[in-house]
């Protein structure tokens, strides 16, 4: 393959999911790659950009974090404001980091899982007594966003509305669907908004949920700040319910096309644990991150120089054949699964992992139990979000059968 003619920002590349093959052969010939000037390259700000694609110098760059700098945000389609967590370096990140995390309380972390399991049953009760459904709307959708909307203790009534708006705002940036940049910045202006009355009533009238927690946890510098509550309004909304939909949807696809792994689940539901961690590799729902070289310096012998973008392709790192055996099987036996899914074990680490991993482990298991036959009834479709977003490409429509137990 001529690598001149690799083109990442052309969405058609995304049609039929993560284009794997091209990233093996990334991974051979070229592991440290500086993307051409294509025709899409204006979507990424029109500067240049290199492509981790390997295990190795992924993790590496994850884990040197004072030289590979967070600030400028995870897209390549636009510039972090310093605000979220995922656009911080340093002492900040880590102070913000601290008061996030003390939300998640090991009674709140229990509480979540009590209700994770309580959605997951109703949503599949609802699936069986419909037998044919579009999984990904129908199903998937709702447990990550209910869990992202009990965390930030959002009604009842405001949350097919609220990721509604998140999923239009996501999926303005796919150059299929142009939309004016002016919209996506009132629907991104309208979620802040919201954001920000849902803090303040909080503020108000605390109740017993991880938002009414944080605004009033503190350190000695103070409280959260308004803006950082709204930030971390919009990370959340964003970061925490695409990414385990898409988990939920690819994990069920692999599984059909593997009988006899799902059959083995069912009746086995000890081997759930290590089915959701290959579910979590083999998915790989975020598609790159992007950093920003401290200062010049060299990846696996190839020259970075200071201020150049460096972006990391997990989905790529998770079938690097130097790191996991037969890389491009699923297989839900697999051991010893170091996957990358959710970062490669730097600062930003993925603060929701484990309450993804509880979520797709319940999901599974009240699936396998209160069914006897799923079967695809229909063709697999992808979204593509466009090279600006790190998500970039996720299961769009999966019409599925289902047969109760
Ligand atoms: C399967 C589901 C998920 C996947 C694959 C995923 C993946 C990731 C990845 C790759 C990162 C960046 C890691 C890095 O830069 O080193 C990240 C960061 C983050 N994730 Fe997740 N995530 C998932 C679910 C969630 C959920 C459910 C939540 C919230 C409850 C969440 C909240 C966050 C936050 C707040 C960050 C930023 C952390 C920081 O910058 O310090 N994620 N996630």
């Amino acid at each position: 393959m001529d690598l001149d003619r690799i083109d990442l920002t052309d969405s058609e590349l995304y049609r039929r999911g993560f284009p794997h093959d091209l990233f093996t052969t990334l991974r051979a010939e070229a592991p440290v790659w500086r993307h051409p000037e294509t025709a899409g390259f204006e979507q990424t700000g029109g500067r240049g950009f290199w492509v981790l694609s390997r295990y190795s110098e992924i993790r590496d760059v994850n884990r040197t974090p004072e030289l590979f700098l967070s600030c400028s945000g995870p897209g390549l389609g636009y510039e972090g404001m310093g605000l979220m967590l995922t656009d911080m370096d340093g002492a900040p990140h880590i102070r913000q980091r601290k008061l996030i995390s003390s939300g998640f309380t090991p009674r709140m972390t229990r509480r979540l899982e009590d209700l994770a399991r309580q959605w997951a049953v109703s949503i599949i009760e609802d699936a069986l007594a419909r037998e044919q459904v579009e999984f990904v709307q129908d199903v998937a959708y709702k447990l990550p966003m209910h869990m992202i909307a009990d965390i930030l203790g959002i009604p009842l009534a405001d949350r097919d509305w609220l990721f509604k708006m998140t999923n239009d705002m996501l999926l303005c940036i796919d150059p299929e669907h142009p939309v004016p940049e002016s919209e996506r910045q009132a629907l991104a202006t309208e979620i802040f908004a919201y954001g920000h009355r849902i803090a303040a009533e909080k503020r108000a009238n605390p109740s017993d949920d991880v938002l009414s927690l944080l605004v009033t946890v503190e350190d000695e510098a103070g409280r959260l700040n308004d803006l950082e509550l709204d930030a971390f309004f919009m990370l959340l909304t964003v970061a925490g319910s695409e990414t385990t939909r898409n988990a939920i949807s690819a994990g069920l696809k692999a599984l059909l096309a593997e009988p006899e792994q799902l059959e083995a689940l069912r009746r086995d539901p000890g081997l759930q644990k290590s089915a959701t961690e290959e579910i979590l590799r083999f998915s790989s729902p975020v598609a790159y991150f992007k950093r920003i070289a401290a200062e010049d310096t060299t990846i696996a012998g190839v020259p970075i120089a200071k201020g150049e973008r460096v972006t990391l392709w997990y989905p790529s790192a998770n079938r690097d054949g130097a790191f996991f055996e037969d890389p491009a099987r699923f297989d839900i036996r697999r051991t010893n699964n170091e996957h990358v899914a959710f970062g490669g074990g730097g600062p930003h680490f993925c603060l929701g992992a484990h309450l993804a991993r509880r979520e797709i482990t319940i999901f599974f298991e009240e699936l396998l139990k209160r069914t006897n036959r799923i079967e695809l009834a229909g063709d697999v479709r992808y979204s593509v979000l466009g090279i600006g977003n790190p998500l970039l490409v996720s299961i769009g429509q999966m019409p599925v059968r289902l047969k109760a137990a």
